[in-house]
């Protein structure tokens, strides 16, 4: 018995896969009843570097989805349309979806899940997120019976790869950014991964999947890397911290069961000691450290992009879709007549999680101030920080900067709200130029 697979693109991931699917000498021997029954492209007569028979090529991606030979979907077209409309499409028509695309996924999760529900069929999403480490199905099934409270991850390798080398070489990020555009590291348009879009929609999908409920894009706090400067990176060394972004979600376990819960689902520039295990995390890698309980800290370490580290995530789905169909639990219906899927593979969250506001963060902060040096600056700063609940670790003046004084601050644990304020005010004093940094640390 083989199973049909319709590949919806044959790009950097769907390349990927198709090497694996007709490679499988030495892998797991139910590869072999994998198929590649369809491939959909743009161009089906553009030469390939895959070896698949011409006559599987078409640029109908419709007919694919509708066709009632193929078992199972894979959508690495990417995108939004018409990837969104085509998995919809392929769900209607009771086939299973592997995808590798976070950006449909984190926005319309509610409406794919639903209607894969409704269908009794599969959508399994593993390289959508940090591409070729396994993170989504620990998180569904090694890790289901601990409570989840924080998933910390560097789930962007362009950002990576941009902070490491501004870290390594003293670079400033627009020249760095350039140079890592011409060597292919970073797109032409690099907004989605600079700006932070790329891991909010990741952490969004990791969020919903610790802790069992859905995250609306939209409340997911998100802040890039473009103000990171040469000299903050230089600071943060000084002061023993690595900058990387973090893509973090947060949930309080010790809340009261009376208070409304509350999730903080956030990506922003952080600063990381320097022995902290996601500090080491450098170039292009991403890792993905999750802590509950009982199991504690689990970090997961690798490539999180390319074509054979994703497509190893794509294949491994399409496994786990071909091990459920070979037993036969793919047509499983209950008395009610409702389909009954794998409780740990598919999606059941009905409910959206509320996030917290930015402003009730809880954080430690490092912000850099331009002021005159004029005797008092540093004790008004402290006053004026102290009056606002900020407690401060340490206020270093750094040095002189175009004839100014260059104070760094490092708080304790404080509220964002109070910090904010505090800054606010700072910026109104006569001897204050300019607040040129303000990161978070970890
Ligand atoms: N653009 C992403 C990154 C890879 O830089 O990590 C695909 O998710």
């Amino acid at each position: 018995m083989a199973f049909k697979v319709g590949l919806l693109g044959l790009g950097t991931v769907g390349s990927g896969t198709a090497d694996i699917l007709l490679n499988p000498e030495k892998r797991h021997p139910l590869l072999k009843e994998v198929e590649i029954y369809k491939v959909g492209v743009r161009s089906p007569n553009k030469p390939r570097s895959v070896a698949l028979a011409p006559e599987l090529f078409t640029n109908d991606l419709d007919a694919i989805v509708s066709d009632p030979m193929v078992d199972i979907v894979v959508e690495v077209i990417g995108g939004l349309e018409p990837a969104r409309s085509l998995i919809l499409k392929a769900i209607a028509h009771g086939k299973h979806v592997v995808t590798a695309n976070k950006a449909v996924i984190a926005r319309y999760g509610e409406e794919i899940f639903s209607a894969a529900n409704q269908a009794g069929v599969y959508v399994l999403i593993e390289a959508a997120v940090a591409g070729g480490i396994p993170v989504i199905e620990p998180l569904k099934q090694s890790l289901c019976a601990n409570r989840i409270h924080t998933v910390t991850g560097i789930v962007n390798g362009t950002t990576n790869y941009i902070l490491t080398r501004m870290q390594t070489e003293g670079g400033d990020f627009e020249s760095i950014l350039a140079d890592a555009q011409q060597l292919g590291y970073a797109e032409a348009d690099p907004t989605a991964d600079v700006d932070g879009f790329d891991a909010a929609d990741k952490i969004a999908i990791l969020a919903s999947l610790a802790f069992g409920g859905r995250i609306k894009l939209s409340e997911v706090y998100r802040e890039g890397i473009r103000q990171i400067t040469a000299d903050d990176i230089a600071y943060a060394e000084r002061l023993g911290f690595v900058i990387k972004l973090l893509a973090t979600a947060h949930r309080d376990l010790h809340q009261s069961a009376n208070e409304p819960e509350q999730l903080q689902v956030r990506v922003h520039p952080t600063l990381v000691p320097k022995e902290h295990p996601l500090a080491s995390v450098n170039g292009v890698y991403n890792a993905v450290l999750i802590e509950g309980d009982p199991v504690g800290q689990v970090m997961f370490f690798g490539p999180g992009a390319g074509s054979g580290p994703t497509a190893s995530a794509v294949a491994a789905d399409l496994l786990n879709i071909a091990a459920i169909l070979k037993v036969g639990r793919g047509t499983v219906t209950q008395t009610d007549g409702t389909p009954l899927l794998d409780p740990l593979l598919a999606c059941s969250h009905q409910e959206y999680c509320a996030i917290a506001p930015m402003q009730e963060l809880v954080t430690r902060f490092y912000t850099r101030i331009l002021t005159q040096d004029s005797p008092g600056v540093i004790g008004r700063l402290g006053t004026c920080f102290g009056n606002h609940d900020v407690s401060i670790e340490s206020v270093v003046q750094i040095g002189m900067r175009d004839n100014l004084a260059e104070i760094v601050v490092v708080t304790h644990h404080v509220r964002e709200g109070n910090f904010h304020k505090a800054l606010e005010e700072i910026r109104t004093f006569e001897a204050v130029c300019t607040v040129p940094s303000l990161l978070r640390v970890l």
